[in-house]
């Protein structure tokens, strides 16, 4: 049975990859390579990019995630609609399977990348909390810089039936359902379920792939997310971002659903980049949640979320 075990990369295509370039560049991200039609960026971690960007019309192309095992991968090549394994060109190489997920997203399945060597970046901060101190003799001072990406985080993903798109990311890639967002009217309509990697008794993120129910004619990414270092690193590359001029999507904020520190942005092509810091962990033993999609659910703190948040692309004036 395949279990996919991490996110590794998410590939966008992009009419103007200069400026996405410099968008992904004040976003964190770290140049992993480039050809005439194409380029790689990097986190900080060990995998050898962490974005691809296309030369094309603006659009999602899709997401890569980890496999245990190259039997895995040849078990992935023979789903219906699945590409046959094949040889990755691209820096780190390993080997791929291109899957047809639903609503056609398509979903690559890696294995055998070699690493990357990881790159250098601020130190978490020690914070002096009130009744405990941890820094003395040792001054506070990071560096005014754009947030370190460190590795991707999540995908979110608008399906026109969420209640198959969460079956199949079950039964094809082995995730489980972490907690379910109902309409606040019906608690039959899911408005989105977030589904989480199966690690067994080691610790997983809250979610690595939230399913959301699309609006008729919505079937497109909502954002991918990034983690960064701590949350001083959310709120100063907040700062960084909107000296730059782009558009704030919503943030800084607290989320309920995995606890992160958040900051979301649009890039030129009107697609929204989260940067975050410090979400919950859990393993396969914990049980599925059930909430209403109400603003409180939303973010525990952090400023009101603007409608306009909720559409997968709104290029920036
Ligand atoms: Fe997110």
């Amino acid at each position: 049975m395949i279990k996919v075990q991490d996110i590794v990369y998410c590939i966008y295509r992009s009419p103007d990859l200069d400026k996405t370039h410099t968008f992904l560049t004040d976003f964190g991200m770290v140049d992993a390579g480039r050809t005439a039609d194409k380029f790689y960026m990097r986190g900080a971690g060990s995998y050898p990019y962490v974005n691809i960007i296309e030369k094309g019309p603006a659009g999602f192309v899709a997401v890569g995630m980890l496999v245990g095992s190259a039997a895995e991968l040849d078990e992935a090549a023979k789903l219906p609609g699945a590409s046959p394994v094949e040889t990755i060109d691209a820096p780190g190489g390993g080997k791929r399977v291109r899957l047809a997920g639903p609503d056609n997203y398509r979903f690559d399945l890696v294995h055998g990348m070699t690493p990357a060597a990881e790159l250098p970046v601020r130190k978490p901060l020690p914070i002096n909390f009130a009744w405990q101190k941890q820094r003395v003799l040792d001054l506070q001072r990071p560096d005014f810089e754009p947030a370190r990406v460190v590795r991707v985080g999540h995908c979110v993903l608008k399906f026109s039936d969420g209640d198959y798109a969460v079956k199949w990311l079950q039964e094809t890639l082995g995730m489980l359902v972490t907690d379910r967002m109902h309409l606040p009217e019906d608690e039959k309509k899911m408005l989105g379920t977030f589904m989480r990697l199966d690690r067994g008794d080691n610790p997983a993120d809250h979610h690595t792939i939230f399913a959301l129910q699309a609006h008729p004619g919505d079937i497109d990414v909502h954002h991918t997310s990034y983690e960064v270092q701590d949350p001083d690193a959310v709120h100063i590359g907040h700062q960084w971002l909107e000296k730059k001029g782009y558009q704030l999507a919503w943030g800084v904020g607290r989320h309920l659903l995995g606890s992160q520190v958040f900051d979301y942005w649009r890039s030129p092509d009107g697609y929204i980049f989260e940067h975050y810091a410090d979400g919950d962990l859990l393993n396969n033993k914990t049980k599925a949640g059930n909430y209403s999609a109400t603003q409180e659910n939303l973010a525990q703190w952090g400023p009101p979320v603007d409608p306009v948040f909720f559409e997968s692309r709104r290029v920036p004036a």
